[in-house]
């Protein structure tokens, strides 16, 4: 277990590299299966899914393209917040979606990005995602392949950032006191 300072907070050790590594072995393998005859598209979300996108990858072994997504949020005209995808320069009409991310927290971003990439009609959306903070949840859509379930406290590492920070670690650790 190691604390380490990243910025102005403290963090612990809360994966290491070789835990994560095996989960990620798991849902490959997982995939793999699935996906056994097919031909899926994967769309890991930037930035903080960059690592676990390239980490699961390499362990695939079926017939499968990626293309990285990014969601920008700008203000609408009239109300609010207004999402967009940004980097959707594959047609997913017709394909088996995989969408990857690194942390799925209350779920608000990845319900916005579900229902936008559901109106190109793929033929399947499934997502996958390293982290899931089961307690911080809000949302009902299904995670079809998790890494591990977490505590509800804020996390970097392994792409994960705080406040640009810390994304090269290639460990998982959490915060000492909540932010
Ligand atoms: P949600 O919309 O609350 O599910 O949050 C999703 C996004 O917030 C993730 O894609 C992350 O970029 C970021 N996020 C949520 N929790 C954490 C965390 O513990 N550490 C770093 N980023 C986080
Ligand atoms: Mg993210």
């Amino acid at each position: 277990m190691a604390v380490i300072t990243v910025k102005d907070k403290e963090f612990t050790t809360l994966l290491t590299n070789d835990q994560i590594a095996e989960q990620i072995d798991r849902i490959a393998e997982a995939i793999n299966t699935d996906y056994k005859d097919k031909n899926p598209l994967f769309l890991p979300v930037l930035n903080g899914s960059f690592m676990f996108a390239s980490e699961l990858f390499k362990r695939l072994t079926i017939n499968t393209e990626i293309s990285f997504i990014k969601l920008a949020s700008y203000k609408g005209s009239s109300q609010g917040k207004v999402n967009s995808i940004i980097g959707l320069s594959e047609t997913i009409y017709n394909r088996d979606i995989i969408v990857l991310e690194d942390i799925i927290d209350s779920g608000n971003t990845m319900s916005v990005l579900l229902e936008e990439l559901e109106s190109h009609f793929p033929s399947s959306i499934r997502l996958a995602a390293l982290l899931y903070k089961p307690d911080a949840f809000k949302k009902d859509f299904k995670i079809d392949y998790t890494c591990f379930d977490i505590p509800d406290k804020f996390v970097i590492g392994f792409g994960l950032d705080y406040d640009g920070l810390g994304r090269n670690l290639t460990d998982v650790y959490s915060i000492n006191s909540q932010l």
